[in-house]
C-alpha cells in the first residue's frame, strides 16, 4: 500500500515536471492561428455583440487598435463600460461606445437596431459573437428555447434589422462566431425548442449549427451586394462561457495549459474581420486563420433554407 502510494506521488511529480518543462511548448501549440494583418480600421464601424467579456472583449480591443469606432452591445452596460473603460486605458484614443442589447429579447433587439440606425447609420463590421452554453432550460422573452433563441433567432434578427446599413456600408463584413460543436448537432425541426425533451449540450450544438447554416444561407442572398459573411470557430478558449456547468468549468480549470487565452480565441474574428485577401471571400468556415471544414449537416442548403423559413416565421419577420 505504501509503495504505491510512494509510486502515484512520484508519478505525479514526474508529470507535473514533464508538463513544466514543456509548458511553453503546448501554450504555443494551444495558442493556434495568428491575424498577421497590419490593415487599419480608420472611419470604419465595427459592431460586436457580447463584447463585455471573454472573446468579443478581445476582439473589440483589436478592431480598437486598428482605429475602428468599436460599439459593444452588451446586455449588461455596467459590465459593457468596464470593458470600454480597459480598453480606453489600453488604447489612447480608442473610439469604444457600448450600447445595450439584450439578445434574448426582440423588444430588445429592435429597439438598439433603432436607435442605432438613427445614431450611427453606417457599419462596416458586424460580429455577432455573443452567446450561450449549456444553461439549464430557460426561454427567452418570446419564448424560444435559450440557446436557439441568443445564439441563432436573436443574431439573425439583428441581421435583418442591420443589413441595410451594412449595404450602404459596403464592402462590409459579418461575422459569425459558431464552433466545432456544430459538428454533433443537428436541427430538430420537430422540436426546435426543446420542449419534448431538452439536453443543454445537444441544444447548444444544435445554436451552432444554426449559425453555420444562417452563414451559409446568408451569403447566397448577399450575392452582388458586396457584404460578405463567414462563420469561425474561435478555438477551445479560456473563458466565462462554461459559467453553467460545474464539469466543464472543471475541465477547463484542470486542463487550462491546452486552452486558449480569449485574446488568442478572438485571432480568428478579426482575419476574418480585416484580412485583406479576405475581400471577396464568402460563405465559408474558418478555424485558427485558416479555412475550416464543415460538417455534412452544415452544408445542406436544404436544410439552410427551411431553417431561414422557419427563424422568419418566429421572428414574425419576411425576409426575402
Ligand atoms: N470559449 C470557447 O471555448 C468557445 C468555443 C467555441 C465557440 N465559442 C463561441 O464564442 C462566443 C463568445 O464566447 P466566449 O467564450 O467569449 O464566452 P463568454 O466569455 O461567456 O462571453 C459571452 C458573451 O455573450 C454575452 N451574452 C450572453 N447572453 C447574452 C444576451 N442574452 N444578450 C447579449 N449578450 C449576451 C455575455 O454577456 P454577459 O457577460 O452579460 O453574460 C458575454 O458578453 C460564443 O458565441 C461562443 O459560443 C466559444
Amino acid at each position: 500500500m505504501m509503495m504505491m502510494m510512494m509510486m502515484v506521488v512520484v508519478g505525479s511529480g514526474v508529470v507535473a515536471l514533464i508538463l513544466r518543462l514543456m509548458s511553453p511548448h503546448i501554450r504555443k501549440y494551444a495558442a493556434g492561428g495568428v491575424c498577421t494583418s497590419t490593415a487599419r480600421l480608420d472611419g470604419k464601424t465595427a459592431l460586436i455583440t457580447g463584447a463585455n467579456t471573454g472573446i468579443g472583449k478581445e476582439t473589440a480591443l483589436d478592431l480598437a487598435l486598428r482605429g475602428a469606432r468599436v460599439i459593444l452591445a452588451c446586455r449588461d452596460v455596467e459590465k459593457g463600460e468596464e470593458a470600454a473603460a480597459e480598453i480606453r486605458t489600453r488604447v489612447g484614443g480608442a473610439q469604444v461606445e457600448v450600447r445595450e442589447l439584450d439578445l434574448a429579447d426582440t423588444y430588445s433587439i429592435r429597439a438598439f437596431a433603432q436607435k442605432f440606425l438613427r445614431e450611427v447609420s453606417h457599419l462596416h463590421i458586424l460580429i455577432n459573437n455573443g452567446g450561450v452554453m449549456m444553461c439549464p432550460y430557460m426561454k427567452t422573452a418570446d419564448g424560444f428555447e435559450m440557446h436557439l433563441g441568443v445564439n441563432h433567432l436573436g443574431h439573425f434578427l439583428l441581421t435583418f434589422l442591420l443589413l441595410g446599413a451594412l449595404k450602404r456600408s459596403a464592402p462590409s463584413r459579418i461575422i459569425v462566431v459558431s464552433s466545432l460543436a456544430h459538428y454533433f448537432g443537428w436541427i430538430r425541426f420537430h422540436d426546435l425548442h426543446s420542449q419534448g425533451s431538452y439536453n443543454s449540450g445537444l441544444a447548444y450544438c444544435q445554436s451552432k449549427l444554426a449559425n453555420v447554416l444562417f452563414t451559409r444561407e446568408l451569403a447566397r442572398r448577399l450575392t452582388g451586394w458586396n457584404v460578405t459573411v463567414n462563420s469561425v470557430h474561435p478555438g477551445t478558449v479560456r473563458s466565462d462561457l462554461v459559467r453553467h456547468s460545474t464539469l466543464m468549468s472543471i475541465m477547463f480549470a484542470l486542463f487550462s495549459m491546452f486552452l486558449k487565452t480569449p485574446k488568442e480565441g478572438a485571432q480568428t474574428s478579426n482575419y476574418c474581420a480585416v484580412a485583406e485577401e479576405l475581400e471577396s471571400i464568402t460563405g465559408k468556415h474558418f478555424s485558427d486563420c485558416v479555412p475550416a471544414s464543415v460538417a455534412p449537416q452544415g452544408r445542406c442548403d436544404e436544410t439552410a433554407r427551411k431553417l431561414w423559413e422557419v427563424s422568419c416565421d418566429l421572428l414574425g419577420i419576411n425576409w426575402n
